[in-house]
């Protein structure tokens, strides 16, 4: 990234936020080609709405009840707010062809499998069910088939006998959080 004007990005989110949080700190660093300036969620109930406050971005929360209606609203939202990056970030809504039509090669989400295994939800579940040896994180861009985009990166852990879903989602998200970034670095420079 040459220069100093970083690219406008909102951060979609549904729950924890833990991986917010990361691309909020990792925003800040110079080196970082965006800024978080959104931060969008379809409940008040995500916990991760706190680092809003917390870091002083601009929320806002869409229902999700009519996606048509709803998405026509985010859409204007963004382009109010001068936004060109999205990064979905524990967002369990699935968006529309049309959505992502409109910010098209310019959504990226990160999935908490070693995809193309696992697309859809309960993906350690099924690891550990399955028996597999592996499990991972993969950031991959987003398209109009679910969890299929281009991937942009992918980091693989082994998962211990002892392992159970919990423990292994714990172990993958500490991999996310250096996956987004490195991702995001990986498409701007
Ligand atoms: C993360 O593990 C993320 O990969 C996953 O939800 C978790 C959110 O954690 N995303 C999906 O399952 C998307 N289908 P966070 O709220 O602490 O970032």
């Amino acid at each position: 990234m040459s220069g100093l004007i970083k690219i406008k990005t909102a951060i979609f989110i549904s729950g924890t936020g833990s991986n917010l949080k990361n691309l909020i700190k990792f925003s800040k660093i110079k080196k970082s080609p965006i800024s978080v300036d959104l931060i969008i969620s379809n409940t008040n109930k995500a916990k991760g709405l706190n680092f809003a406050d917390q870091f002083k971005i601009k929320k806002k929360i869409f229902n999700f009840k009519n996606i048509k209606i709803e998405e026509k609203k985010i859409l204007k939202f963004l382009k109010e707010k001068k936004i060109k990056f999205i990064c979905l970030a524990g967002f369990m809504k699935i968006l529309s062809k049309n959505f992502i039509k409109k910010f098209d090669g310019k959504i990226i989400n990160i999935h908490p499998s070693l995809l193309p295994k696992y697309k859809g939800v309960n993906t350690h579940i099924r690891a550990i069910n399955n028996k597999d040896k592996f499990a991972g994180c993969t950031v991959h861009y987003v398209t109009q088939k679910l969890d299929s985009g281009k991937i942009i990166l992918q980091k693989k852990i082994k998962i211990a006998t002892r392992d159970n879903p919990s423990s292994l989602a714990k172990k993958v998200l500490k991999q996310e959080h250096k996956l987004y970034p490195a991702a995001i670095m990986k498409i701007f420079n």
